[in-house]
Parts: structure tokens; C-alpha cells; sequence
């Protein structure tokens, strides 16, 4: 099968990587990928926001299967593009709708839709220039932490939690009057604070049924115990010890099922991943947000633990035959530790030479490329999270150990990584 594979990152190489391992990829092109996965299949040269060139090498390469890695293309209505154009419209396509892209595209949309549907998530109020004066006293008198998020896409920075009133309503008036986050942050939503153990869930679904592929945690923040700047992500964990039986039953009645069932109900077109950002509050699941693909870096984490081919199970979503799958997964840890630029989440350089790539750690680490290319023959940093070192182990704790041991052979200049991923799932 003729496979396009459509992203840069490490969730784009831990795809790529699966995708190569299925006797049914021939070829697997990845656009624009990035140095790991060029050692998967072919790195093409493609915008992600331009949608002409992507059916023209579409038609040109004869693909048969697209699979969307990032949400932009899709918030954007690449799926609507290809169903919309006569010659690409029966290329199989694993990703939602413009319209189910919304679930991650508008927190307004996807807070309306849990709703409708009776899905457990914070309380909240949305607010416009409109009701702006509204919003105002709305926020004087919220309980503290106040949430504040932007209504569309912002490059993940769109959430702010505020701990006073004061910056709450500074925050509200940046957002709303002077676009802090451009058209993105026109709408706000002012969301109830939720306390407790937060988790990765995800399922392929195709509309109708799903697969519920193994879960996973990130760890967000810079600084070690969780402390200081969001990031993208600085590593993750599977499986996750506080999704036992009992909470994932919870997860799959009052969430899942009712969100695939609601978007088949709606008529809203889905065959792709989704990405439940869930908390867990007194051993009762909540929806912080919906992602309309995988996470990175939990991708990272829950690729290698899966143990179908991912080449068929993305066929089986586009046949509407994921009710025949049974999903195989590895029931070791895994862990991935991300490696960045120094000073990243803020600024930071690029382009030092990265050694230690090609050592052979042997089969239980694999090195997923993220923020990294191609100069002069070497392999330099070209992002602010450059790496992910994904071990397997019996428990967490081995597999970051792994990862872990393994970063002491891999160097550039200004490499940062945390040492606690998993912390609060090893015992002291
Ligand atoms: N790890 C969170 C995300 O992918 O959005």
C-alpha cells in the first residue's frame, strides 16, 4: 500500500517506525518528516497548509493511504479538501472532518458537545467582545484557580490558570481585546479548576466503533517534580498505574462511547484518532479536552507498545470494521524521556551537531527523532525538543532507567532532559 504519512515530529517518527514494520507499506513517503524517519521511508518536501501540492503528489505518487500526524491540517479541512476533489476522494484518510476536528479546533465547540452528551468536564461559560463586561464579573466572583482558554488553536500555549483575580481578568482582557493569541483567543473559555491525577487516553475509532489503544501520561512541565514553563511535553509513561479496570470501565461508559456515539448521532464524519485529555477527580474521570490526533510525546510511548499492525488497523477504520480488531498490546513499560534545547520552552539555539545516534542500545531503546535535521552529512538540533529515548521495562522505573542510561551516550550542546519522568509511579 502507498502510504503518505503527514508531519515532523517524534510522534510522526514512532509512526513512521511502526508504519515501516507492516508488510503492506510499499512505499511509506512522510512529509515533511524529519531525519528519523527518513530511516523509515521517504522524506518529501511538502507545506502542511498547502493543500493543492499535497493532492498533487497525491495523484502524482498514486497514494492509497493518507494518515494526518498534526491538527492543523486537519482544523483546516484537509479531510473535506480530499473528499470534495474527484481524484483524491477514495484515498483512504485517517483523520476526522473539519467539522470533528473541532473537538481540538474550538474549546467552545468541544465544551458544547460534551454537553449535549452529558460527558463529565468542568464548568464553564463562554465569552466574546460580545459579553465581554459580563465575562468581567463572571471573573470576580470565580473560585480560585480561574481556567482561561483560548477558543482555537495556539501552538498549545492557549490555556492559562490563573491563581489570583487580578490576573485572571488581565489575562481575560489580553485574550479578548488585544488577540494575545490572535483570531484563536477572539472567544474565551472561563472553565471551572479540576484537582487530581491527569492521563492520556486514546482510541482509532471510524465513526461508529473504536479501538481502545493503550494509555499514557506526559509530563508538561520544564522543571523537575513537575515545576516551572509548559512545554510540549518533556516525556511520558504507559501504562499508567491509576488506570486500573475499574476507572478505565468509568472512562469508556461516561466518555468514550458516549463521544463516538454523539459525533456518529450528529453526522459528524470520524475516522481517526482521538486524543481524550482526561482527570481524574476522586476516582471519577472528567474530559479536560479533546485532541483530534495522537499526543506527543505520548505517541512515543504508546506506538511501541502496540502490537497489531498499524497498517491494518488504519484499513480496518476506513472499511467501518474496527468491531472485528482486537487491540494486542505489550503489557511491559514503556517510558520516553525528551531531550531539549537548553532554554527551551523560551528562547533557544539550533543547529549544534548531535552524537550518539547511531550507537546500538539494543532492542529495547529506540531513539525517536523530533526536533533534529539534516546538515553537511550530520544530524544537528533544529527545535526546542530535539529527541525522545523510548525503553521498555518490566516496570517504569526500569524503562526510565534505560532511557536514562542510554542519554549519557547522546550529546549536543545544551541537552536538558528530565530525570523524574514517572516519578509519582516509582517507589522511593
Ligand atoms: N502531550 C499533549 C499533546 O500532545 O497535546
Amino acid at each position: 500500500m502507498r502510504i503518505l504519512l503527514l508531519g515532523s515530529g517524534g510522534r510522526e517518527h514512532a509512526l513512521a517506525w511502526k508504519l515501516s514494520q507492516s508488510v503492506w507499506t510499499n512505499p511509506l513517503y512522510i512529509a515533511p518528516g524529519n531525519p528519523g524517519t527518513a530511516q523509515c521511508g521517504v522524506n518529501v518536501d511538502l507545506n502542511l497548509s498547502d493543500f493543492d501540492a499535497i493532492g498533487k503528489f497525491c495523484v502524482y505518487e498514486r497514494i492509497e493511504m493518507v494518515i494526518v500526524g498534526p491538527e492543523e491540517p486537519l482544523v483546516n479541512g484537509l479531510y473535506d479538501y480530499f473528499k470534495a476533489n474527484e481524484d483524491l476522494k477514495s484515498i483512504y484518510f485517517i483523520g476526522p472532518s473539519k467539522e470533528g476536528a473541532q473537538l481540538e479546533g474550538s474549546k467552545a465547540f468541544a465544551k458544547a458537545f460534551m454537553k449535549r452528551h452529558n460527558i463529565p468536564t468542568a464548568g464553564y461559560r463562554e465569552f466574546t467582545t460580545d459579553n465581554y463586561e459580563e465575562g468581567i464579573k463572571y471573573l470576580e466572583n470565580h473560585p480560585l484557580p480561574i481556567v482561561l482558554k483560548a477558543d482555537g488553536l495556539a501552538a498549545g500555549k492557549g490555556v492559562v490558570i490563573c491563581q489570583s483575580h487580578l490576573e485572571a481578568i488581565a489575562e481575560f482582557e489580553l485574550m479578548i481585546q488585544r488577540a494575545k493569541f490572535g483570531e484563536a483567543s477572539k472567544k474565551v473559555v472561563v472553565e471551572d479548576f479540576l484537582t487530581g491525577i491527569e492521563l492520556s487516553v486514546f482510541v482509532l475509532t471510524d465513526g461508529k466503533s473504536y479501538l481502545l489503544l493503550p494509555e499514557a501520561k506526559d509530563y508538561k512541565r520544564i522543571g523537575e517534580g513537575d515545576t516551572g514553563l509548559m512545554t510540549g511535553g518533556m516525556g511520558a509513561v504507559s501504562p499508567v498505574p491509576i488506570a486500573t479496570p475499574g476507572f478505565m470501565y468509568k472512562v469508556e461508559e461516561r466518555i468514550i462511547r458516549p463521544t463516538v456515539n454523539g459525533l456518529h448521532k450528529e453526522g459528524i464524519e470520524y475516522t481517526g484518532f482521538i486524543f481524550f485529555g482526561l482527570i481524574n477527580v476522586n476516582g471519577d474521570p472528567y474530559v479536560i479536552e479533546y485532541n483530534c490526533r495522537m499526543g506527543d510525546p505520548e505517541t512515543e510511548v504508546v506506538i511501541p507498545r502496540l502490537e497489531n499492525d498499524l497498517v491494518g488497523l488504519c484499513v480496518a477504520a476506513t472499511q467501518k470494521e474496527l468491531h472485528l480488531v482486537k487491540i494486542q498490546a505489550d503489557p511491559r513499560s514503556a517510558a520516553t524521556v525528551v531531550a531539549v534545547s537548553r532554554g527551551y520552552p523560551a528562547g533557544y539555539h539550533k543547529g549544534f551537531e548531535i552524537t550518539g545516534l547511531t550507537d546500538n542500545y539494543g532492542r529495547q531503546t529506540q531513539i525517536f527523532h523530533a526536533g533534529t535535521k539534516e546538515e553537511s552529512g550530520n544530524i544537528v538540533t533544529n527545535g526546542g525538543r530535539v529527541l525522545c529515548i523510548t525503553s521498555f521495562g518490566e516496570t517504569i522505573e526500569e524503562a526510565v532507567n534505560t532511557s536514562l542510561d542510554v542519554l549519557q551516550y547522546v550529546s549536543y550542546d545544551g541537552i536538558t532532559y528530565r530525570s523524574d519522568i514517572g516519578y509519582e509511579f516509582i517507589a522511593k
